[in-house]
Parts: structure tokens; C-alpha cells; sequence
């Protein structure tokens, strides 16, 4: 049963034990390098705006890197990429006064639950998740680890712990967030009703093509724009572009859509007019590619120029990202604390419990 809604999201019924008067959100990211320009438009943008009429959970998920890649050398590297995540929040216009930043590993309750409702579901169930077999294929795993396959599980107990009423998320977690809409029904059923049980929220942008037109931005295919990236290397990231592959010269006509220059420039150049006058131009052969990337090149560094001036502020004083993560840690905790009290309570479980 599909539960996918667009925005704007319906304001779900109200938690049985929320507090505040705002419906809430959980979503986030695995912290595995920067962000970049698809992840903006892909969801912060949305996270963003959400922050006016949700109370946001916002998790960076280090535990579930560990699915799979648990070397010791990508776990070196975790600490790096959550404050990479952080600054790129924090820059973008996630604000730490309204919404809560957290780091999954510093919440014990997230192992808890995750055992607990791991026995709610069946081998059978998370075998059917498409999703993490294309990430054991992705990450080149001869065999599905016990933890990828509880991949759901562990995203659940993240989404529960809050008491979470909306996740919005990419389509490709879709199906993932519909095992936590069923350990949610499954463990109130069995137990009483102590979790919403959350919609999921499917952003209507598209996944934003890389710099060479693939499906996907990603590390590996040197495809992305950073967030972070300086206006040079915008500018040769977007010279470098790919374009109509069978425009050879500028006079001939070129294609306009699907092409990623165009793509580009719909996501990020609000000067509607000039992105149209380029289309025209591009479809009779009268406008050459320089002067369509030079100016993506132009609109991407100002939509990038306030967030480089919010990060080199933060990156300037390094603890304000430690005390926003320490003060989401310890609210994330409060909250988990009395889910779990909740929790035990319902199943009447927890002998010995002080
Ligand atoms: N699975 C998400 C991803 O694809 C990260 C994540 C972990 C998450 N826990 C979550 C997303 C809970 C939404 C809700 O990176």
C-alpha cells in the first residue's frame, strides 16, 4: 500500500504523547563526504522550507555507513564527513534555533529499539526491500551483510525514537520507510499505541544529473558540484559540461531537453527570461555552448556565494559546529529516553529497569 504524498504534506494526527503543537519530521543523510548541489534540490531546499510548519529531526546516520563499509579506514573518516554534513546544514539555512541536528551513534536508545524491532519483522520482508540489494551491489558486497539487511530496521528506530510523523526522503528510500510504517502498526498492534505511524514524503523534484549527464551525482564518477566548491572550480566544472553530444557546431540546432546545461539552469537560474531567450537561441543554432555554461556558471556562483560566506563563518569558529551538535545530541537523547520509558512500559518489558 503506497503512502507517498506530495507537497504540501497533509499535517498528520497528532502523536498520542507529542508535546509540542507542531507535527514532526525525522530525516537526514549518511554522512559519507560533502553535499552538493543534487542533495539541494533533492531535499535540504524542501528540509528547509518544512522547518516553518514541522518540529525537524534532522540525523546524520553514521551507523548505517557501517552497513556497508565498515573498514577501519572509511570509519576514520566519519568524523571529517558529520561536520562536512553539519556546515553544509548550517550554511544552507538549516536553523539550529528551530530544528534539531543529530548524530545517530550518540543516541544508545537508536541500538535498543533497533533490537527490539527486529523482532517485529521477517528475513522474507527485508529480502523484498529493492533498494539494499542495489547497495550491496553498488558497494561491491559478494554476499548481503546481516546489518545491510536490517538496513529498514535500524532506519525505523530513527524515525520512531522521535515519534516522527512525516520522513520526507528520496524515492529511493521509499520502500525502506514502508518497513518502518510496519514495525510502527505491527508493534501498536501487539503492544498498544505508543508511535504514529509516519507518511512519507517524496520530493517531486527529479535526482539532478551529473556535471556528464549520468543518472546520478556521485563521488565516484567525478560528477558533482559541491556546495562547497569555490567560484573557479565552478566555473571549470561547468565548462567541462556535457551538452547535446550531436551539436558539433554552434550554428546547427541543439536539444534542449534532457540536456544537462538546460537541466541545470532550470534548477538554479532565477532569471527565468535569460534561461528562456538561451533555450531559443539553442534550438535555431544561434547561441554557442560557451555562452550558455558562462552563464549557468554565473547563477550557480550566485545561488553558491551566501552559502561560501555562511561556511567560511563557521569554519572560522569551529565550535559553534560542536555546540550545535552537542546541544542536538542531548535533545535528541531526551527524546529518546522517553520513547524508550514508553516503550517498555507498553510491552510491560525491561525487568530490573531502574
Ligand atoms: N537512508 C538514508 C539515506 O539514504 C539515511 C537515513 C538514515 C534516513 N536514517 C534515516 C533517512 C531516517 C530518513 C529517515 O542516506
Amino acid at each position: 500500500m503506497s503512502s507517498t504524498v506530495t507537497a504540501p504534506a497533509p499535517v498528520p494526527e497528532k502523536a498520542p504523547h507529542q508535546v509540542g503543537t507542531r507535527p514532526r519530521i525525522l530525516t537526514g543523510d549518511r554522512p559519507t563526504g560533502p553535499l552538493h548541489v543534487g542533495h539541494y534540490v533533492g531535499s535540504v531546499k524542501n528540509r528547509i522550507e518544512l522547518q516553518d510548519r514541522y518540529e525537524c529531526f534532522f540525523i546524520i546516520a553514521d551507523v548505517h555507513t557501517l552497513t556497508t563499509r565498515p573498514e577501519r579506514a572509511h570509519v576514520r573518516e566519519l568524523d571529517a564527513n558529520i561536520r562536512a554534513v553539519v556546515i553544509d546544514y548550517l550554511a544552507t539555512g538549516i536553523d539550529p534555533e528551530r530544528s534539531v541536528i543529530f548524530v545517530q551513534s550518540a543516541i544508545p536508545e537508536t541500538y535498543e529499539l533497533n533490537t527490539l524491532l527486529a523482532m517485529l519483522t521477517t528475513v522474507a520482508r527485508l529480502e523484498r526491500v529493492p533498494s539494499l540489494k542495489e547497495m550491496a551491489q553498488a558497494a561491491h558486497l559478494e554476499a548481503m551483510p546481516f546489518g545491510l539487511l536490517g538496513y529498514p530496521v535500524l532506519q525505523a528506530a530513527d524515525i520512531l525514537l522521535p515519534r516522527a510523523n512525516l520522513v520526507p526522503v528520496g524515492k529511493d528510500n521509499e520502500s525502506q520507510v514502508e518497513v518502518c510504517r510496519e514495525l510502527a502498526r505491527r508493534f501498536n498492534r501487539l503492544y498498544g499505541k505508543v508511535f504514529p505511524v509516519p507518511d512519507v514524503l517524496i520530493g517531486d523534484v527529479p535526482t539532478l544529473v551529473g556535471t556528464d549527464g549520468q543518472a546520478k551525482m556521485s563521488k565516484s564518477l567525478d560528477n558533482t558540484i559541491y556546495l562547497g566548491d569555490d567560484a573557479a572550480t565552478v566555473e571549470r566544472k561547468v565548462r567541462g559540461m556535457y551538452t547535446d553530444p550531436n551539436r558539433i557546431r554552434a550554428d546547427i540546432p541543439g536539444r534542449v531537453e534532457g540536456n544537462p546545461v538546460f537541466i541545470y539552469h532550470d534548477a538554479f537560474n532565477p532569471n527565468r527570461a535569460e534561461v528562456d531567450d538561451l533555450k531559443e537561441r539553442y534550438r535555431t543554432g544561434t547561441v554557442g555552448d560557451v555562452e550558455v555554461k558562462r552563464k549557468l556558471a554565473a547563477a550557480l556562483n550566485d545561488f553558491l556565494e551566501p552559502i561560501r560566506e555562511q561556511r567560511a563563518a563557521l569554519e572560522a569558529n569551529p565550535a559553534t559546529v560542536d555546540e550545535i551538535l552537542h546541544a542536538g545530541n542531548e535533545r535528541m537523547r531526551r527524546e529518546a529516553r522517553a520513547t524508550m520509558e514508553l516503550v517498555h512500559d507498553a510491552m510491560g518489558f525491561g525487568f530490573g529497569r531502574g
